[in-house]
């Protein structure tokens, strides 16, 4: 092929789920630009779609399914197209079949376990004109040193951690991700000063359960030592993490954000119930009260942090009782931003198999009062700041208004604000004029 063809050659992306999805489809348009590929926002100029797919909850799984069909007019119009879909959804068992059959155009399938193999897949197809489907059931070594593509220049994520041990009764993810592993913390820090030679300001390291981290690893660390390390590493501004499991959120790590400049306030702690026999059943290991306990050092030692959870309703099981609990443990404390679940069954999960399912009204019923209460903590949260001055991380332009700039507060606040002479990646203090249900207006004086 010459360069010219090469040149014109485009691929479009669209990722389901999580960060770590996020992160992975980074890494495919990665390797796709290192072998002469562009990115497209359109599905109809592209020579090869990718659908990076989520299986958390069944809707995710609905949405692409919905989107596999919409392909097949694409397909018929270009029969070079190439198709390619991956991700955890792949990793269940039986789903590239079922996704075949269904949909026989798709040219690739591959799982989350061998991602690092798409350019060779890819090569497979062209010169061979071969169907690929090869998902690995269990987990590889962590292969480093895949070029990304980072959607932003001012943030990135970097993964610490891959799978999860954990077995939440609910949760789909450790089957589809495999067990936890680490990454080396030489590998991790060579990542972030590299990043923050580009000019990259602020990092989210990601993981499963980040707590855990260094578990496995042949070196002395643990998650709040790999913390203090990431900590010293000149010209980086701020640092985030997630996901925090609370039965390993350490007092180490609470006070590594409180002595560590570059440490943002933030802590993203997930609760699932604030019912004790739910978390039982659900696997937790912790009860309402060592949870609350945690919030409550958490706010004595860290000022101002910013608090954002995930919350299940309709476990199974789950009585108007136990629903309270997690009303009321939502209202003692008083979240900056909670993401709200609607429990959805997973095939092979311990919950799929439980007979007390809770009715579809119920659960529905549940989940808006529960996004009420959890809205009056999130605005009240937010009026405190009219009248205050905080610094914000310039991410550019808002997407909704132009007119104004976008950006982050250090504990996780979203502030859209007017200002001169300000680029993506300067960090400036904003004085927040009006606070709106979800996010801080302000200027530059
Ligand atoms: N590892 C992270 C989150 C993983 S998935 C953690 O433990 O914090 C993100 C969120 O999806 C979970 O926190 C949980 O609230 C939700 N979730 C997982 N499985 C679910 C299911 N079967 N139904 C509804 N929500 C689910
Ligand atoms: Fe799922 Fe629980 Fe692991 Fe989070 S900790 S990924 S909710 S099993
Ligand atoms: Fe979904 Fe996989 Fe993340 S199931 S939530 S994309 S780990």
């Amino acid at each position: 092929m010459d360069k010219q063809e090469v040149k014109d050659l485009k691929y479009f992306i669209e990722t389901w789920g999580c960060q770590m999805n996020e992160e992975d489809s980074e890494k495919l348009s990665g390797m796709l630009k290192n072998i002469g590929y562009s990115r497209t926002e359109t599905k109809d100029d592209a020579n090869i779609i990718i659908f990076n797919t989520c299986c958390v909850r069944e809707n995710a799984e609905n949405k692409v399914f919905g989107n596999l069909g919409e392909l097949k007019h694409l397909k018929k119009k270009n029969p070079d197209l190439i198709i390619a879909i991956c991700g955890c959804m792949m990793q269940q068992q039986g789903m590239a079949d079922k996704v075949l059959e269904k949909f026989p155009y798709v040219n690739i399938i591959f799982g989350t376990h061998n991602a690092y193999k798409f350019p060779e897949y890819l090569n497979r197809v062209q010169t061979e004109g071969v169907q690929v489907k090869e998902v690995f059931n269990k987990e590889t070594k962590i292969v480093e040193g895949i070029p990304i593509d980072r959607k932003s220049d001012v943030k990135a994520f970097v993964t610490i951690m891959h799978g999860c041990n954990n077995f939440c009764t609910y949760c789909i993810v450790p089957y589809v991700r495999g067990r936890e592993r680490s990454r080396k913390s030489e590998d991790i820090i060579a990542e972030i000063k590299e990043l923050v030679a580009q000019g990259y300001k602020e990092i989210t390291l990601l993981g499963q359960n980040v707590n855990s981290y260094g578990k496995g690893l042949d070196e002395d660390i643990d998650f709040a030592k790999l913390l203090r390390k990431v900590n010293e590493i000149e010209g980086l501004e701020r640092v985030r993490f997630m996901s925090s499991h609370p039965k390993d959120l350490t007092k180490d790590v609470i006070m590594a954000i409180k002595e560590c400049d570059k440490l943002c306030e933030q802590i993203h702690l997930p609760v699932q119930s604030g019912s004790d026999r739910i978390l039982k059943i659900m696997n937790r290991h912790y009860t309402r009260q060592d949870y609350l306990d945690l919030i409550d050092l958490i706010k004595k030692e860290i000022p101002d942090v910013g608090i954002t959870t995930d919350i299940i309703v309709g476990f199974p099981g789950e009585t108007e009782e136990d629903f309270q609990d997690t009303l009321d443990l939502v209202k003692k404390v008083g979240y900056d931003s909670a993401f709200t679940f609607i429990y959805s069954r997973r095939n092979h999960t311990p919950a799929d198999k439980m007979e007390n399912q809770v009715p579809d009204d119920v659960k529905h019923d549940r989940f808006d009062r529960l996004v009420k209460i959890v809205n009056e903590s999130v605005i009240r949260n937010n009026k405190v700041y009219e009248g205050k001055t905080v610094e914000v991380l310039v991410e550019g332009l808002s997407k909704n208004d132009e007119t104004k700039y976008t950006g982050r507060t250090r504990n996780g606040r979203l502030v859209n604000f007017t200002a001169e002479n300000v680029k993506a990646g300067d960090l400036v203090n904003v004085k927040i004029v009006r606070a709106q249900p979800f996010s801080l207006i302000g200027l530059v004086e």
